[in-house]
């Protein structure tokens, strides 16, 4: 099988296999945590195998859930018991099924305003980090969940949209012109508060996009993360190019 390994790329078989990582580098990563340990989850498919693994009794038993807190890096500003909402998702994947206190968990707000609900969504942010702006060196997150769509969006920074430009705010709405729901997403600078970014990139539809990421192109909004700390690319043989059919 594949285990091929580059500074920040770790190519693997299948979406299990990249699930089984990304599972194994959280557990790792939150067990050698001293103090309050801080992720930002993903939405879309991809990362439902990793929530599943996560409530596992295996690896939930293992788990600090007491020191952990969850946020979200993006959701669809619909109701929790829209098939479309990130933290629906999660909640009936994983949160339904684990110790995770209820106040550890910090899902995107979904209802009024989606710009007041940014701002809230931030004001939550700057309460858990304990400043009022994002200091180098002090990560406000320690992972950061991301995927990766066809078009180049990671959470839900669309291309073409204002919110690529935002320099200031941590949370901001963005209304994609070629996917459905208004949108809450961390903005760049918030994502670059961090320990540690991870992306989960599965499926041979990806392959292309991926390369162009890979490459820098900067039309891919996903060309654009940085992180103060590490970014790793978890990715399956097909979305690497590997597999030919
Ligand atoms: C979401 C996301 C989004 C996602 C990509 C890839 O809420 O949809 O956070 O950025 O990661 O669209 O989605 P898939 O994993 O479904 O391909």
């Amino acid at each position: 099988g594949h285990d091929v390994m580059s500074a920040d790329q770790i190519v693997l078989d299948d979406a299990e296999a990249i699930a089984r990582q990304a599972a194994d580098f959280l557990l790792e990563q939150a067990l050698a945590a001293k103090d309050v340990f801080r992720v930002a989850l993903s939405g879309g498919s991809t990362p439902k195998r990793l929530y599943a693994l996560m409530a596992d009794p295996d690896y939930a038993a293992r788990f600090p859930w007491g020191r952990v807190q969850f946020f979200f890096g993006d959701d669809r500003f619909v109701p929790a018991d829209s098939p479309d909402s990130n933290r629906g998702m999660v909640q009936s994947i994983l949160f339904s099924r684990v110790p995770a206190p209820a106040d550890a968990v910090f899902p995107m707000p979904d209802q009024g305003d989606p710009d007041a609900a940014a701002w809230a969504y931030e004001a939550s942010l700057k309460t858990v980090y304990g400043a009022e702006a994002l200091e180098a060196g002090r990560p406000l997150f320690d992972v950061v969940f991301l995927g990766l769509g066809e078009n180049g969006h990671t959470a839900s920074l669309f291309p073409r949209q204002p919110v690529l430009e935002e320099r200031t705010r941590w949370v901001a709405p963005c209304v994609p012109d070629d996917a459905p729901h208004t949108r809450l997403t961390l903005t760049y600078p918030a994502i670059a508060s961090s320990r540690f970014v991870l992306f989960l990139v599965t499926g041979a539809s990806k392959a292309e996009v991926y390369a162009r990421v890979r490459a820098g192109d900067p039309a891919e909004p996903a060309s654009h993360i940085t992180s103060e700390g590490r970014i790793e690319w978890l990715v399956d043989a097909a979305a690497a190019g590997e597999v030919v059919s």
